[in-house]
């Protein structure tokens, strides 16, 4: 089996429980030119996910006169278009929406002989896997499945469906198994994790209070993470635990997308441009030292050049450690879809270059306040441009390169930070 998959972190956990499933069931890793089983695990936030993966397709089609295999598409593109995706594209043998991934390997059984879309219906319930992941020293732990918010630009909660909390239980017994297996750093996963929110039996547990579990049962696991925050979600309460705690790291991801008050308010955010600046100041206040790393989405409709400028102004005020910048990208089906005053192409990309531009030189600027500190962090592997150095990464989430012995990878080393090349640190490794 050879498993390609697109799109954001809860995709790339559910590709290993898929992988770890096939595994049990007595299938072995391939590759893309050789593999019987092929699976596109996908994404539809953007067109030109959707376009990458119709080229992949392409690929497959041809190999398919080659050889014998079976295409797989799952994931949200296989969600959006359901058994549509069997008219366009012949190639594809089984389409399987979110809420059947579990139902995959039954589906590439039965289909040796017939072409099957397996997509639930829209109020299906969403069941999550017990483990998804079985290598490495980093793994990623679905808490929550699907959105309420219903951001106007977004197509997730059509394709990922109403939010749901996974239960505390079957969290901590998938932390556990990790941490077993040597797992040193665990990212918590949900579209808003802020909102995590889980009651039965008189117990109600709240995104704060799982944290607190999670540590206590956290064994070998000496860093844990979530993404993403919500803004209009954050509270006093989950800083204080992350300030109390020994294993949280000190590093937020808040999206804001806009500083413009009424662009935030035409996406439905649920939040102004103050709103997110005093969240600002609380984290700040709560969390000496922390990151804070956000997403930026440019030329939404009317989006003018004083809304633009809001966003510049509110990013250079802030200092982002990090960002990830996006144009808008109108997706059928979602609110914006039809909105009036949509931004030119070309205008659209120069002031992407902008932010980009502005976010290289606040990140830069950010980073290199850090030279010269000694810091912790987890190696993970050799780097690409020099056999000879390790690359790592801080607690804050920032890329590291130093001199070291192959052997500490997945372990932790501590260094002291010396020099910055783009957004990439130089170290040295202390005793
Ligand atoms: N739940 C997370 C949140 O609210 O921040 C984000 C999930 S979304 C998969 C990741 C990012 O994709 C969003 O923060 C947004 O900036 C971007 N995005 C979503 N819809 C988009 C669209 N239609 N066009 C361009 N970028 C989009
Ligand atoms: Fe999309 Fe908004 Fe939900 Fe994030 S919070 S997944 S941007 S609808
Ligand atoms: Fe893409 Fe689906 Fe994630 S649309 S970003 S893979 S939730």
């Amino acid at each position: 089996v050879w498993m390609e998959t697109y799109g954001c972190q809860m995709n790339k956990a559910e590709s290993e429980s898929i992988l770890i499933a096939l595994t049990e069931a007595g299938w072995a890793e391939g590759s893309a030119t050789d593999a019987d089983l092929v699976i596109l695990n996908t994404c539809s936030v953007r067109e030109t996910a959707e376009e990458r993966i119709r080229g992949r397709l392409g690929y497959y089609r041809h190999q398919k006169q080659h050889r014998p295999l079976t295409l797989v598409l799952t994931g949200c593109m296989a969600e959006r278009l359901k058994a549509k995706v069997l008219d366009e594209h012949p190639e594809v043998d089984v389409v399987v929406g979110t809420f059947s991934k579990k139902e995959l390997l039954a589906a590439v059984q039965s289909s040796e002989e017939r072409r099957a879309s397996v997509v639930a219906a829209a109020d299906a319930e969403y069941s999550f896997a017990h483990l998804h992941s079985s290598r490495g020293t980093k793994a990623f732990v679905p808490i929550m499945h699907g959105c309420d918010n219903w951001c106007t630009y977004c197509i997730v909660p059509s394709v990922r469906g109403r939010e749901v909390s996974r239960s505390p239980d079957e969290i901590i017994a998938e932390v556990t198994a990790l941490s077993h297996r040597g797992v040193k750093e665990i990212t918590l996963l949900g579209q808003n994790v802020n909102s995590y929110s889980w009651s039965a039996d008189g117990r109600s547990i709240l995104f704060p209070d799982l944290l607190r579990e999670v540590e206590a049962q956290a064994g070998s696991v000496q860093w844990l993470r979530f993404l993403t925050s919500h803004p209009k979600d954050l509270s006093d309460r989950l800083l204080r635990v992350i300030a109390e705690s020994r294993i949280l790291c000190r590093h937020i991801h808040l999206p804001l997308q806009s500083g413009s008050t009424r662009i935030l308010g035409l996406m439905n955010r649920g939040y102004t441009a103050e709103l997110y600046r005093e969240k600002v100041r609380a984290i700040r206040s709560a969390l000496t030292d922390a990151s804070i790393t956000t997403d930026i989405l440019i030329g939404f409709p009317g989006e003018s050049e004083k809304d633009f400028a809001e966003t510049l102004a509110m990013m250079a005020e802030i200092g982002f450690d990090d960002a990830f910048t996006y144009h808008y990208n109108p997706r059928e089906g979602t609110r914006a879809f039809d909105m009036p005053d949509a931004i030119p192409p070309g205008v659209k990309r120069e002031r992407l270059d902008r932010v980009i531009e502005a976010q290289r030189s606040i990140g830069s600027h950010k980073a290199s306040e850090r030279i010269g500190r000694e810091v912790d962090v987890l190696v993970e592997g050799i780097s690409k441009k020099d056999s000879g150095e390790l690359l790592a990464r801080t607690a804050w989430d920032a890329m590291v390169v130093f001199r070291g012995n192959p052997e500490r990878i997945g372990s932790f080393a501590r260094v002291r930070l010396s020099s910055l090349a783009g957004n990439t640190f130089r170290a040295e490794a202390l005793a």
